[in-house]
């Protein structure tokens, strides 16, 4: 057992990142070639912190936030969550132990979210799945979640086709907290959306985080996003980790050629979001 994997005494708990990537090599297999999408990626993230992801379209971002939360087994290195090694579980317990304490919010609400269901359904879904709570505490639940995203509780029997895009991510949003996880993953959380929604949305994310302990892992190619949201940035270039800082320190004085390319390409920042 190497020290970093030795038991911690209780005052140390806080010292454990959530998530733990080490040396994490993920290799696509398609038409007779392999890929190499990550080569080495190590990222920890600590509780409460928010880290940024950014790098341009194909750099492996989303294969990292994949990895880490369990949907995609390295061929080498280890993920640990809160201490557990994620891959020496079965799918089953893995899904189980990540489902409860890591959400996830994607891109495009409008293809992420099953148009059929009501938003009720929809942000219930994970406390079922979880057996957390009686029908009526999850009805309840549902209720508050909504209302802590800005939406009206009335919402919950309307059916997702129904909905604004605006609306639907914040629907995405009040079922990544229905958990109360210790961290969400966003993959692109506002690309999908208009520019004037975009801003709301980033917004509220702040919200969210000021009101609970919460860390945040934000996959975008926009650097505003990340400038916005993070503590934290790791810039990505070709399946590696090429630069990582404190956010405003990788943006104000970038070491790596390809995050200088990076930011020389967006607009200012003052005013930004409005
Ligand atoms: N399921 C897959 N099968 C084969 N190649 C993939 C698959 N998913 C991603 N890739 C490739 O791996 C690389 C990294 O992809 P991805 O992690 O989606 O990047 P990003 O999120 O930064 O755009 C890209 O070259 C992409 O084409
Ligand atoms: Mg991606």
């Amino acid at each position: 057992m190497t020290a970093v994997d030795a038991p911690r005494a209780a005052d140390d708990v806080a010292a454990v990142p959530i998530f733990e990537g080490r040396d994490l090599v993920v290799d696509y297999h398609s038409r007779g070639q392999v890929h190499r999408a990550l080569n080495r990626v190590s990222l920890s993230i600590a509780e409460g912190e928010a880290v940024g992801l950014i790098g341009e379209s194909g750099s492996g971002k989303t294969t990292l936030a994949r990895t880490l939360l369990g949907l995609i087994r390295p061929v080498h290195g280890q993920v640990t969550f809160r201490g557990q090694d994620v891959y020496a579980l079965k799918s089953v317990p893995r899904y189980r132990m990540l489902g409860r304490d890591a959400s996830l919010v994607f891109q495009d609400p409008r293809s992420s979210l099953n148009p059929r269901l009501t938003v009720g359904a929809v942000v219930r879904d994970p406390l079922t799945v979880q057996r957390i709570g009686t029908r009526a505490q999850r009805a309840a639940r549902v209720a508050e979640l909504l209302e802590s995203v800005g939406l009206p509780a009335q919402l919950m029997s309307r059916p997702v086709r129904a909905l604004s895009g605006g609306q639907l991510q914040r629907v995405a949003l009040a079922r990544a907290l229905a958990v109360e996880p210790g961290i969400i993953v966003a993959d692109e959380p506002t690309s999908a959306l208009d520019v004037s929604v975009q801003a709301q949305i980033l917004n509220l994310i702040q919200q969210v985080r000021a009101t609970r302990r919460l860390a945040l892992l934000v996959v975008s190619h926009d650097i505003r996003v990340i400038r916005y949201l993070t503590d934290r940035t790791a810039v990505m270039y070709k399946g590696e980790i090429v630069e990582l800082g404190p956010t405003a320190e990788v943006h104000d004085h970038p070491q790596h050629e390809y995050t200088q390319t990076l930011l020389t390409s967006v607009p200012s920042l003052s005013r930004w979001p409005a």
